[in-house]
């Protein structure tokens, strides 16, 4: 790319759409877009419950995002009751409902998001000569005049449209500008170019978004918006490439959770539109500081953390341990440090609570580590925290994200509960489980003298007793803070029927989370997510 290497970003953008004026800096806005809840719950095991997508959904609106794809409601009837509620809850951000270009699924799009305060119809069509012929063995005339029925369709449904020539970035580029700005015609207002498969370089897709806005004449008349895949680990720099060439809306995911190796991370696409305003000359309306926490969250209800030296918020993000950093960081944090932790949402103490903290207290600092508890939820959680401050002096910041997990990835649809267990195991002995469990308020008991472990024994207990087979793919267990007094928290993969599923516990007592993280999986099972 020759120009966007090296100098500052065009500033000759096309005016219109594609430029949304910060009035404040006089930089242009970019509109950011994201897509955890879609692309992102398209991570394999990823998937959400209904609780958990409105939590997330609730954050990402707090956190400044324009826009919230929150799903794709034609998929299945748990995704449209979820698009239809984020659509029916939350205010501030344009909640966005994808569909592919047909009628059924538009008009499916349309009555999810019929009482959101602000929607989008978000439709896609593959156009490259590999999904044109393989795929949907569909002629290009065919698809321009599918593309603009689609669109037409929508429009008439609903004032924002966006349209995205799926493999955009593999289509040639003749019958990519004709497609858009047919699309443009029929009254798209976005327009998305995806690097599906995550295949183009940075010096490519500027060259696309440089191209786009040259050649279509109508292009003024829409936004031109980035999507890319992080196949070859180039997600976010195309993104940041396409923003240079004159992309005004970046769609991306919390953490770069996506499908295949994942999305654009926003908390980076972001950060370094922040941190070099000097090169892309641009802002956005995001609250770095909830950055931290959002992620957090993201990781809790998707089950996928985040490594260590991940950008922006892994835990070594900010962490320096050289004796020359560390040197230099206490005579000038500059001299190592380009963005401060606070500035991300890192919190600057692990403040610790007690048992004579009050509720008060709790949801305070719930919220700052990116919870938003009331009510029942809140008066949940603080039972919960009690019966642990009994256990344990001192609640660290991982206890209180550890029991709030617990709490959301239990509310819904629990039909099996745990009562009681005894276990008992000895070197060279067969364990012994005995369980009770609560099948939707009648307890059912078994005595199990099997495995090779307490805990292989309690899997053959659970399983015995709700009669759900599973087979166990991932099974971690982790400290949620410092010290031998620490919650345990158990986070499983199962699969069941071919499908995948999650399951999270937490307690001071392992047999205990891990007997917890399966009935958390099973419930997930019987609701069907
Ligand atoms: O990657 C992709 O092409 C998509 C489209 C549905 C926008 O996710
Ligand atoms: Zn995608």
């Amino acid at each position: 790319m020759e120009s966007s290497t090296t100098e500052s970003p065009d500033s000759q953008i096309a005016t219109g759409k594609a430029v949304t004026e910060n009035p404040a800096s006089n930089q242009r806005q970019i509109r950011i877009f994201d897509t955890t809840l879609r692309d992102g719950e398209q991570s394999p095991g990823a998937s959400m419950n209904l609780t958990e997508k409105l939590e997330v959904a609730h954050s990402l609106a707090e956190l400044g995002v324009d826009i919230i794809e929150a799903g794709f409601p034609i998929a299945s009837p748990g995704d449209f009751e979820s698009v239809k509620q984020i659509a029916e809850t939350i205010k501030g951000s344009t909640i966005c409902g994808l569909a592919r270009c047909n009628d059924k699924d538009i008009l499916r799009a349309a009555e999810a998001l019929e009482n959101a305060e602000s929607a989008r119809i978000h439709v896609f069509l593959a156009t490259s000569a590999i999904h044109r012929e393989f795929k949907l063995r569909m002629t290009p005339d065919e698809i321009v005049s599918r593309a603009v029925a689609g669109v037409k369709l929508a429009a008439s449904k609903c004032g924002d449209v966006e349209f995205s020539p799926e493999d955009a970035c593999r289509t040639e580029h003749d019958f990519l500008c004709r497609v858009v700005e047919a699309a443009i015609d029929a009254g798209a207002t976005t327009i998305n170019v995806p690097d599906t498969v995550g295949y183009v370089t940075t010096e490519e897709i500027y060259k696309i978004f440089q191209m786009l806005r040259n050649r279509v004449p109508n292009m003024d008349k829409a936004v031109l918006s980035t999507h890319c895949h992080d196949d070859l680990g180039m997600a976010v720099a195309n993104s940041l490439a396409a923003v240079a060439a004159g992309a005004g809306q970046i769609e991306c995911t919390i953490n770069g959770i996506g499908e295949r190796a994942g999305n654009a991370a926003l908390e980076e696409v972001v950060m370094a539109m922040q941190t070099r305003r000097d090169f892309y000359d641009c802002t956005t309306r995001i609250n770095t500081k909830r950055l931290v926490p959002v992620s957090r969250l993201v990781s809790k209800v998707t089950g996928i953390n985040v490594q260590r030296n991940k950008a922006i918020v892994g835990r070594n993000a900010f962490a320096h341990e050289s004796g020359i950093h560390q040197d230099g960081m206490l005579k000038e944090r500059s001299t190592y440090e380009i963005m401060s932790p606070e500035e991300v949402g890192f919190a600057k103490t692990d403040l610790v609570l007690g048992k004579h903290s009050g509720r008060a207290a709790l949801a305070d600092r719930a919220k700052t580590l990116g919870f938003d508890l009331s009510g029942e939820e809140l008066q949940k959680v603080f039972d919960q925290f009690k019966i642990l401050a009994d256990k344990k002096k001192e609640i660290y910041d991982g206890d209180i994200v550890a029991l709030v997990q617990q709490q959301i990835t239990t509310s819904e649809d629990q039909t099996w509960e745990l009562v009681d267990y005894e276990v008992t195991s000895a070197k060279g002995k067969t364990p012994c489980v005995k369980l009770t469990l609560s099948d939707g308020g009648e307890n059912k008991s078994v005595e199990v003298t099997d495995g090779d472990g307490p805990i292989d024994a309690a899997f053959w207990a659970v399983e015995q007793i709700t009669g759900v087979k599973l087979v166990c793919k991932d099974f971690r267990v982790r400290s949620a803070t410092l010290g031998r007094d620490a919650i345990g928290e158990v986070n499983l993969e199962v699969e069941h029927n071919g499908r995948l599923y999650r399951g999270m516990g937490v307690s001071t007592d392992s047999v205990e989370s891990t007997i917890l993280a399966m009935l958390n999986a099973i419930n997930r099972i019987a609701s069907g997510g």
